[in-house]
This record gives C-alpha cells, sequence and structure tokens, in this order.
C-alpha cells in the first residue's frame, strides 16, 4: 500500500528533550514527527539524558544524539551547530521551566540551548512542569519573552494530573499537537538541507555479529604497476570503501583478510584482521589465489570483496633502472589478468575458456565486484554477468560526493539473483554495512540450500 506524503516529508525536524517527567513521551512525539515523513534528530539537556536513554532516541532517529554541547560528531563536525544549519524547525519538548529560563536568557549550557541560539529555523516550545511552577512570574516572564521577543511557538500545557500528584496547568500538551504546531511553524516554504551529508550523520547502529565463523578476504586501495624503480602507473582510489567493508566486517564478527594496495587511509583497528600487502595487479593476483583454495577443492574463504582498484594495464617490460630523461617516452601497456574473473571461474569450477572441468569449490564462495565508472552505469549489469558476480556495487566516481576520497557513496547494486538495487547517497560506512547485509543473508541463504541438499540426498538413501 502506498503511504499519502506527510506534511513534513523530506523536512530536517530536531527534538529537544528537557528533564522533566514528561521526557519519557519523546520517543512517541519521534515516531510521530516519522509519520508525517520528517527525518528527526534528537537533543537532550543533561537531566533529560536521566529520563529517557539517548541509544533510545538514537535507536528511532538512526542519527547521533546530542547529549554534549562539546561533544564533536565522529566526523568533526559540531553536532548542535549542523542541527541549527540544517534543521526545518527545532521543537523542545518537554520544556522544563529551567530550560525556559535558561532560553529566555540565552544561556547555552546545553545542547538544545546551543541550538535554539545557533538556528535561524522556527522554534517550538511546549512546556510540562509542576502547577505552581508554571503559574510563576519568573516561568511566566520567560515564555513571553520566548513568544513575544524570540517569536518561538508556545504549545500552552494541558490541566490535568502532574507527577506531583496534583491536579493542575503543567501537563504537556498532546503530542498531536505539539505536531501540529510544528507543521505550521515550518510552512512550505524549501526544504533546508535536502541532501544527506550536509545533515547529521547516520548513527552507526550495531548490526549484529552476523558474520561470526564467516572468513571473508577484502581488498582495498588502487594497485600500482612499475615503470621503473621508482615511477609507476597508478589511480585516485585512496582505499576509504574497502577499509570500510573490513572495519564493519570485523564489528560483525567476521574473520578478515585485508589484502592491500596502496592506501591513504589508516587500517582497521582489530587483532583479527590479518593484512596482506600487494602492491601491483600481479601480487593482488597471487594472493587472492592462494587464499582461494584451503584444501583441495575447499573454499578458502566465504566472501571476496573486490573493493581494490585493479590497474587495467601494465608496461609491458617495466625498466630495471631508472629511466633516464629523454625527448620522448612511449611506453607499451599490456593488460592486467582479471583477477576477479579467475577467482570466479576457480571457484565454478572452470579452466580459462569458461568449460566446466572441476567441481566448483566447495562451499560457494560469495564474490562482490565494485565498478567504479564516470557518467553512466549503463554496463554494470554485463561486469556481474562476465565476471560471475554474486554483487556488483556500481558507482559514479565522477561525481562530487561518491568516489574516490569522499566519505560518501552513492550506489547501485546489481545482484545476479534478482533487480538492481539504488541507494541514496550514504556514509561509506553505511554502504558497508549495507552491502554487508546482503553477503550475510546469500552465505546464509547457500548453507541453508547445502543443508536442504543434504537433507534430500538423506531421504533418498
Ligand atoms: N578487477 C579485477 N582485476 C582487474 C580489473 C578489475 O579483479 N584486472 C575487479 C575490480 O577490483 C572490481 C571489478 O573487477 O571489483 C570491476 O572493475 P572494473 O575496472 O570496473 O572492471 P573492468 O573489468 O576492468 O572493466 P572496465 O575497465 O572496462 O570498466
Amino acid at each position: 500500500m502506498r503511504r499519502e506524503p506527510g506534511r513534513l516529508e523530506g523536512r530536517l525536524i530536531a527534538v529537544g528533550v528537557t528533564g522533566s517527567i514528561a521526557a519519557y513521551k519523546a520517543p512517541e512525539l519521534v515516531r510521530l514527527l516519522q509519520a508525517e515523513g520528517a527525518d528527526v534528530v534528537a537533543l537532550l539537556s543533561p537531566s533529560a539524558t536521566r529520563f529517557v536513554a539517548p541509544l533510545t532516541l538514537e535507536a528511532l532517529t538512526r542519527h547521533p544524539a546530542e547529549s554534549d554541547v562539546l561533544a564533536l560528531l565522529p566526523d568533526g563536525r559540531i553536532g548542535h551547530i549542523v542541527v541549527a544549519e540544517t534543521a526545518d524547525a527545532v521543537v523542545v519538548a518537554p520544556a522544563t521551566a529551567h530550560w525556559l529560563g535558561a532560553m529566555a536568557s540565552g544561556l547555552a549550557g546545553d545542547v538544545v540551548t546551543a541550538t535554539c541560539l545557533a538556528t535561524t529555523a522556527p522554534v517550538v516550545a511546549a512546556p510540562a512542569m509542576d502547577g505552581e511552577m508554571y503559574a510563576h512570574p519568573a516561568t511566566t516572564a520567560n515564555v513571553r519573552r520566548l513568544r513575544e521577543d524570540f517569536g518561538y511557538r508556545i504549545v500552552a500545557p494541558e490541566t490535568g494530573a502532574l507527577a506531583s500528584g496534583r491536579s493542575g496547568v503543567g501537563r504537556l500538551a498532546a503530542l498531536p499537537t505539539i505536531v501540529d504546531a510544528v507543521v505550521a511553524a515550518v510552512g512550505d516554504g524549501p526544504v533546508r538541507a535536502p541532501d544527506a551529508p550536509a545533515r547529521p550523520p547516520e548513527a552507526i547502529m550495531p548490526r549484529e555479529a552476523d558474520l561470526t565463523g564467516r572468513h571473508l578476504v577484502i581488498t582495498a586501495g588502487g594497485t600500482s604497476e612499475a615503470i621503473d624503480p621508482v615511477r609507476s602507473i597508478t589511480n585516485r582510489s585512496t582505499g576509504k570503501m574497502g577499509i570500510a567493508v573490513a572495519q564493519a566486517a570485523l564489528d560483525r564478527g567476521a574473520r578478515v583478510t585485508l589484502v592491500v594496495a596502496n592506501v591513504r587511509v589508516p587500517l582497521p583497528e582489530g587483532v583479527r584482521a590479518a593484512v596482506v600487502p600487494a602492491e601491483s595487479a600481479g601480487r593482488m593476483r597471487a594472493a587472492l589465489l592462494e587464499a582461494l583454495t584451503d584444501q583441495p577443492g575447499q573454499a578458502g574463504f566465504d566472501a571476496l570483496v573486490m573493493a581494490a582498484a585493479v590497474s587495467d594495464f601494465r608496461p609491458a617490460r617495466p625498466a630495471e633502472t631508472k629511466l633516464a630523461r629523454a625527448d620522448s617516452l612511449t611506453l607499451e601497456l599490456e593488460p592486467t589478468p582479471d583477477i576477479l574473473a579467475e577467482v570466479s571461474r576457480i571457484a565454478r569450477g572452470m579452466d580459462a575458456d569458461g568449460r566446466e572441468t572441476r567441481r566448483p569449490l566447495e562451499p560457494r564462495p560469495v564474490l562482490v565486484g565494485f565498478a567504479a565508472e564516470t557518467g553512466s552505469l549503463a554496463r554494470a549489469p554485463e561486469k556481474l554477468e562476465r565476471k560471475g558476480l554474486d554483487l556488483l556495487v556500481a558507482n559514479d566516481v565522477g561525481a562530487a560526493d561518491s568516489g574516490f576520497g569522499t566519505d560518501t557513496n552513492r550506489v547501485t547494486v546489481y545482484r545476479a539473483d534478482g533487480r538492481p538495487e539504488s541507494w541514496p547517497l550514504l556514509t561509506k560506512r553505511e554502504v558497508a554495512d549495507r552491502l554487508l547485509d546482503l553477503v550475510a543473508g546469500l552465505l546464509d541463504a547457500r548453507d541453508a540450500a547445502a543443508h536442504t541438499g543434504l537433507l534430500t540426498q538423506e531421504s533418498r538413501t
């Protein structure tokens, strides 16, 4: 069933939570805003964290929940400033008497006040407190200042039972009323920051250890092919994507062998990562062919993720000594072997001409390629087929936010067993995790099929 577009479709709404008992309603407010199509990010004052766990809001919003005004995001940006600059509205619910006072005085001691001070977006505040506190002239004056001097929309509290056991005005307004106030505050102007990279990053939600007991071989970086002892032909790959896959696989419990060409980013932490240097296409081929079989006929790994940018050509005759300056130089290049295609043929028991000459390796390894294209991805399906892959991750390396050296990637994933999936612009880590979701699924399906095959054989005998 198709969902009707919500009233906050594509908007980023910041939910500021301060330390009132009504903070327990914040997760429900987040869900209602999301039901209207909003992307939501949460901000918590220190006392709010005692009523509602940042992890709860992080899991719901899929963004880091900001609770420390001095903390930086993992990418080095200042979290509350990113929120201030990209949110279409900030809604503070519940807003305590203390927060109203701090805000009215412009005291930026917590992320909620700091964000409100730093933003030009509309702010909605929904006070919640004890009846006497709400009636106090200090609170009344603060609310008036927020409304009249700052232009904030105040969603007045309701009358009802309060935390003290008494009844009075001070109960947080009904959540749909707060959502309506946010919709009215946002209006129908353009979305402030439509692109995900400008917005707060995605929270890395811990995936299950669903790759425990699996051995993944991952290649990363650009190969370089010697012209002479000091010069080489290489490419602009930095290794970020492959290393993100390796780190994600380690975090999910896999045993990882990382085959690295030239990388310009730190290698993943974690002692379990065995690192095999393989500078050139020739070395990478040798390393992978060695890893490919364990006992004869047995696969040496469960999956190969070939994120390395392998040179397609290399100097046919690298010079043994440094080439001297001359008027001109002509290099003869020869093609490098297609490593992935060769690994795939061996895994499927085929010879160089594609004839089945042996039994396929057991268990069949899952093979993943990457295709760096410029402009069109039209050749990707043919590459998947020609190389005999399970998955091919294609991206346009010509785009500014996707490709060599960037922290983000926009990819289309082609599958041997289904339709291609185009993913939005994501961090390389999120691309890695989504890719490993597919790899884990393929490995589970492979094992289930083998198990069913065994059962069928048993029932026949
Ligand atoms: N690859 C490989 N060996 C090579 C070249 C590429 O194993 N000699 C792998 C890459 O690591 C990548 C996949 O094949 O995972 C696709 O690489 P790409 O360069 O896009 O494919 P090519 O077959 O080289 O096609 P072309 O250069 O024509 O685009």
